[in-house]
């Protein structure tokens, strides 16, 4: 399966009435890699998701997850995959340990606490396992959710707008999070409205915008859309840190004369040569 599309994406519409969010949407994902799928608030991000996830029917085209037809079969699609919606489905109450025994027993899986101890482990959780999930800081409930979507082992997962709301740190520990499942050969569809995010995660990006994909290809491809970079001199005005060290910087210098960095003699009068940059500029 590493050769072939894990998810396949052909001429997908879809409205809500008169507003025609999707208007033809085209793009594969291949097995194993981390595709994004970048669009502005309110491009059809969900809305796409929905419908590869079996939630919501499409108006027109067709699409296959891990092989299977998202209309025709949307059971066996379902036992593909796992979603992770825009918004942590963790219960608070409940411990992280809890929640994932709660979606194992749900699952109907052997063993549940061995496997949430397993993914408890795995996204460094152990600790905060047996603590409530409304104790969790951003980054571990989402690390939380997505390890309970991880349940079952699903080889493709749909991962909608993973970090938005985080800080910048439970940011890397998500993007972290999810380079190492594409690392372990699981498929995953991002969704994000931040370039950084896409840039740092994704083998591929698509861009949606206005109902279409109006460009899909790796970050270096993307940027070889954009003329080469131009050099451009700009008049730098000092920065704090460049004000700081001129004014500290030269602490060590002796100032009762002597030789400076060229060996010439520098003023005897009380002051080096190098002294605060005010002087230096009336020289
Ligand atoms: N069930 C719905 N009924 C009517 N309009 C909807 C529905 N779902 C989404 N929309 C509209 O479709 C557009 C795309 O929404 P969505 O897919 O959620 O965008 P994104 O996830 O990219 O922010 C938005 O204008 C949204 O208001
Ligand atoms: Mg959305």
């Amino acid at each position: 399966m590493t050769t072939e599309a894990a998810i396949r994406v052909q001429g997908i519409e879809k409205s809500f009435k008169d507003l025609h969010v999707l208007r033809g949407v085209d793009f594969d994902v291949r097995a194993g890699s981390i595709f994004a799928l970048l669009g502005s608030n309110g491009a059809g991000k969900t809305t796409l998701v929905r419908i590869l996830s079996t939630l919501l029917k499409a108006d027109a085209g067709t699409a296959t997850v891990h092989g299977f037809d998202v209309a025709a079969e949307p059971g066996d699609v379902r036992e593909s995959i796992s979603l992770t919606g825009q918004f942590a489905a963790v219960d608070e109450v409940l411990t992280g340990r809890e929640n994932l025994v709660l979606v194992a027993r749900l699952r109907h899986l052997e063993n549940p606490g061995a496997i949430a101890d397993d993914l408890l482990a795995r996204f460094s959780l152990t600790e905060a396992g047996n603590r409530k999930a409304s104790t969790y800081s951003g980054g571990m409930r989402r690390r939380l959710d997505i390890a309970m979507s991880l349940i079952g082992n699903p080889p493709i997962i749909f991962l909608d707008e993973p970090t938005t709301g985080l800080d910048p740190q439970a940011r890397i520990e998500v993007w972290q999070t999810v380079k190492d499942l594409a690392g372990q050969g699981t498929t995953v569809l991002l969704t994000t409205q931040y370039l950084d995010e896409a840039e740092q995660l994704a083998d591929r990006i698509a861009i949606l915008h206005k109902g279409t994909i109006i460009q899909n290809g790796t970050l270096s491809e993307l940027k070889r859309l954009l003329p080469p970079a131009k050099v451009e001199y700009v008049e730098k005005q000092p920065s704090l840190e460049d004000v700081f060290l001129a004014l500290v910087g030269d602490t060590d210098v002796s100032d009762t004369g002597g030789t400076d960095d060229d060996g010439r003699r520098t003023a005897d009068d009380g002051r080096t040569d190098r002294a605060v940059p005010a002087r230096k500029e009336a020289r």
